[in-house]
């Protein structure tokens, strides 16, 4: 293709995501694009299947049967949700075959959130209220990111996640309205999840080395910084509510600002965890091979069936 129709095409491809329109599979789009939708929203699939591990290691030792029922329904959700954007991913050309492999390989990353273990039951109330919290922050603000599927299946995804914190923080509510014992493990909950919960954004917005391009062509219309502070200024008061401390002394509601300043971010722990250096790294990459594996004959089966039964 002559340079002069590349440039034609890149020009009339940004007006569009100038003027908001949604580019659909079909249209042209630069390479660069495509691959950078492909990497996010293929990560993205894979935090949700992931994230699926360390919940559903509770779903068996859940206090009640009421409380077992919803995380089964949490569970069930993130993996509606992993398949959602792993079929998005595939309108982008990609074969989901190839990108779970890519997962199982180690080739590619998803959110280092779900490297921390769950210890105790609180932890499930601290995923749910901080870690989908945070997820929504960052969800809804990808129900207008500019590639028309990615956007379509976040819509759905976000109304499920509000379930998702909703539950998470009524457990974390009713612990702290509980025993000496039950209080204590809802703040240990709480302070092993609440730095990693700010990580989820990505590194400051100096560090990110997406974030300018990927603002460019909306496909992030906030920044890594804008909706961490965002979470930050919606958590502080909730935390508050029910007698949680944040563990950080340095924050702060900072008046001239309108935010809450807080502490700074261990960058170190984070890199090491998204670096495969994580508590439950290797763990939750072996689950998932496992699950490959058994899986199989599913597989066969289903293509088998649908082979014979094709209409
Ligand atoms: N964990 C692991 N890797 C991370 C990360 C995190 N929390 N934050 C950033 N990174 C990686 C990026 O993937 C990128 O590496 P790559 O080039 O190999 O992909 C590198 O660090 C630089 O970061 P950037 O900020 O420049 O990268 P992005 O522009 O992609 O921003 C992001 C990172 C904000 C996570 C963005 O990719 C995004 O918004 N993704 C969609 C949302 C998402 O994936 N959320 C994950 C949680 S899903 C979830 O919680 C499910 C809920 O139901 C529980």
């Amino acid at each position: 293709m002559d340079t002069l129709t590349q440039e034609k095409l890149e020009e009339k491809f940004q007006a569009k995501i100038d003027a908001d329109i949604k580019i659909e599979p079909n249209d042209w789009m630069p390479d660069t694009y495509r691959k950078t939708l492909i990497r996010q929203i293929s990560q993205h699939a894979h935090s949700e299947i992931v994230g699926m591990l360390p919940e559903g290691n509770w779903i068996t030792r859940a206090p009640s049967l009421r409380r077992k029922a919803v995380l089964l329904a949490k569970v069930q959700d993130e993996a509606g949700h992993g398949l959602y954007l792993y079929s998005a991913t595939e309108t982008l050309g990609v074969s989901r075959e190839d990108t779970i492999d890519d997962l199982h390989s180690g080739k590619v990353k998803y959110s280092s959130i779900f490297n921390y273990p769950t210890l105790t039951w609180a932890d499930i109330g601290a995923i749910g209220w901080l870690v989908d919290g945070a997820a929504i922050m960052n969800q809804v603000a990808l129900c207008r990111t500019s590639y028309g599927p990615y956007a379509r299946a976040m819509v759905k995804i976000c109304k499920e996640e509000s379930f998702h914190q909703r539950q998470g923080y009524e457990i974390m509510t009713t612990l702290m309205n509980g025993t000496e014992a039950q209080r204590e493990m809802a703040q240990d909950a709480m302070n092993r999840f609440w730095w990693p919960a700010l990580m989820m954004f990505g590194p400051s917005d100096g560090e990110s080395k997406h974030t300018e391009q990927s603002m460019r062509w909306r496909i992030k219309r906030h920044t890594n910084d804008e909706l961490r502070q965002s979470f930050v200024d919606a958590s502080v008061p909730q935390a508050e509510l029910i007698g949680l401390k944040i563990p950080d002394p340095n924050l702060k509601w900072n008046e001239a600002r309108g935010h809450y300043d807080f502490g700074a971010i261990d960058w170190e722990e984070f890199w090491q965890v998204v670096g495969g250096n994580g508590p439950c790294n290797k763990e939750r990459i072996d689950a998932r091979v496992k699950a490959k594996e058994e899986g199989e004959w599913v597989r066969e089966a289903a293509m088998a069936y649908a082979k014979k039964h094709k209409s």
